[in-house]
């Protein structure tokens, strides 16, 4: 499938989906994902009033696990997708979502102790910019977490392969989802990107593999 990264493409194919979102993900993971998500979160020291920015928050999970890992927890969830944030919105009150793109914040520089961006990164035309912002919006001292697909290896080969198949069965079209093996394949794997973050003026922290290393998260410091 040929979807060129534009914002525009991206943000429909997300208006599309949106209404099965959190159905698919529970399907296509073998319902892992909540689970690898909240492993990740809890990489994170997160403190009462810790600020959080949760980037590319989508429906709204990874916010869900920071309140309930930490309630008191002040976090922005951002997305550029009206769908996605409707549903967010529907799912978890008292929180501040902004619909926005991630390569233009609105927010002034050092405001967060934490930024979030889970599955997010690799649906970006310009990951460079995202990462600068998501940069100068944290603290110094403050950490972003990062979470999406790691290694390419047998695992994660299956999961190529079984993913068009559920779509096609579960979704009624599997063109989103074929976007979505093809995104992964173009993504760096982990100390790849890793190496992107430091390009940015991120440190490593530490890192994180799950489902035999084919989902990873780091965590970078500012
Ligand atoms: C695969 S979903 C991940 C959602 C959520 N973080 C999760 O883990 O389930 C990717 C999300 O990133 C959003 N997104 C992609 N590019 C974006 C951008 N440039 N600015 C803001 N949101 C973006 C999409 O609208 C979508 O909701």
């Amino acid at each position: 499938m040929t979807l060129s990264k534009t914002p525009e493409n991206i943000r429909s194919l997300f208006n599309e989906i949106a209404g099965k979102y959190d159905f698919m993900n529970n399907l296509i993971s073998f319902g892992l994902h909540k689970s690898i998500k909240e492993k990740s979160v809890k990489l994170l020291d997160l403190k009462p009033h810790s600020k959080v920015l949760d980037a590319c928050c989508g429906t709204g999970d990874i916010i869900e696990i920071i309140k309930k890992i930490q309630p008191l927890a002040e976090v922005t969830g951002l997305d550029f997708s009206g769908k996605m944030l409707e549903i967010a919105g529907k799912r978890i009150e008292n929180i501040n979502f902004i619909q926005s793109d991630v390569t233009k914040l609105d927010f002034p520089d050092n405001n967060f102790d934490f930024v979030t961006m889970a599955f997010g990164l690799r649906n970006i035309q310009n990951p460079e910019k995202a990462l600068n912002e998501v940069y100068r919006v944290l603290k110094p001292g403050g950490e972003f977490l990062h979470l999406d697909f790691g290694k390419k290896n047998f695992l994660s080969g299956i999961f190529d392969l079984e993913v068009p198949f559920m779509a096609k069965l579960f979704y009624g079209n599997k063109i989103p989802y074929e976007y979505l093996i093809k995104s992964k394949k173009n993504f760096p794997e982990p100390d790849e990107l890793i190496e992107d973050f430091e390009k940015c003026g991120f440190k490593f922290k530490t890192k994180k593999d799950f489902a035999g290393s084919a989902i990873s998260a780091q965590v970078m410091k500012k």
